[in-house]
């Protein structure tokens, strides 16, 4: 049963037939045609936290597919506390043919998939953040023309999205820069991980913002305060300050960068409004993109013969 709970199992070449597919659809659906999957699947979708471009996207291809989705929210599940976590994995892979997951923790997801008997897609937990990496390459792709040798500087918080891109970069031949203050930068056990599976990745850590996006064709920011970490919202904020993506930070970047963000912004904090509405910002082709991105993914799932 092959899942999509981190980046870390699949390969380069899978990854990039995943995009390949992802534009190849996005194509056919501007000149009207869909792809629909035979007999017609459903999507069911678990989700502890808020959502917009996940849930949407995902809800949006499967229609596109042909097929139909299921939404759920922690308190219709309650996961682990009406019933056990098995149980309802066990249970709901019996109606649909694939879950998305949206969780606080890392271990629910991995848990689950440990008892679906369905593959089961990570659609955030607090650790990584792979559907966000998979659009986030095609639109790369799309506005870089190539991915190999291109370099990624996310600026902010070593979190879920950029655990997430920092795998699929290096998956694709691309550099990988953190910038973050200390204490916010990638966990020791994080950076053991990446090293075994991605052996030649390039992954720098640059302390100095300005230093670190002076190479930069994308800079990439986050929130500074992810979901869950609500009550270190002061503290994160005090150390971040130096780390807003402003326009002052922009222009120590070569003058082809892009300007990329997963979304929700908090605009104000780790970007300013000069910045994210600036024609050097991709964002809302990037966010349109989870779409596209995620409906080549289904495909791929939903059409594989179970092992
Ligand atoms: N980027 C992203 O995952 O957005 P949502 O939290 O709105 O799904
Ligand atoms: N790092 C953010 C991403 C939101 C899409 C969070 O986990 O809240």
């Amino acid at each position: 049963m092959r899942h999509f709970i981190d980046l870390l199992d699949w390969e380069g070449k899978e990854l990039r037939q995943l995009l390949q597919d992802a534009l190849r659809m996005k194509r056919d659906r501007r000149r009207g045609k869909d792809h629909v999957l035979k007999p017609r699947r459903v999507l069911g979708l678990i989700f502890e936290k808020p959502s917009l471009r996940t849930r949407v996207s995902f809800q949006t291809a499967m229609a596109h597919l042909g097929g139909a989705s299921v939404f759920l929210s922690h308190q219709e599940v309650g996961l682990g506390q009406r019933e056990s976590l098995p149980d309802v994995a066990r249970t709901v892979s019996q109606f649909v043919d694939a879950v998305v997951l949206r969780t606080f923790h890392h271990a629910t997801v991995v848990q689950f998939a440990q008892h679906a008997t369905c593959p089961v897609i990570n659609g955030l937990s607090d650790y990584y953040h792979p559907c966000q990496a998979l659009g986030d390459l095609l639109t790369m792709r799309e506005a870089l023309g190539t991915l190999r040798g291109k370099t990624l500087v996310f600026v902010g918080d070593g979190n879920n999205v950029a655990r997430s891109l920092a795998i699929g970069c290096a998956k694709l031949g691309m550099r990988f820069v953190l910038s973050a203050p200390a204490g916010y930068r990638f966990d020791a056990a994080f950076l053991d991980t990446f090293r075994k599976h991605v052996a030649n990745g390039a992954l720098e850590e640059i302390g100095d913002p300005a230093a670190a996006v002076s190479r930069a064709d994308v800079v990439y920011t986050d929130v500074w305060t992810s979901m869950g970490q609500e009550d270190e919202a002061a503290a994160r904020r005090e150390a971040f300050a130096a780390y807003q993506v402003n326009a002052a930070l922009l222009q120590r970047a070569p003058a082809h960068v892009r300007f990329m963000h997963c979304l929700p912004a908090h605009r104000g904090e780790e970007v300013t409004d000069e910045v994210i509405d600036s024609p050097a910002s991709i964002v809302f082709a990037q966010a349109a993109n989870r779409l596209h991105a995620q409906k080549s993914l289904l495909k791929f799932l939903l059409t594989r013969a179970k092992d």
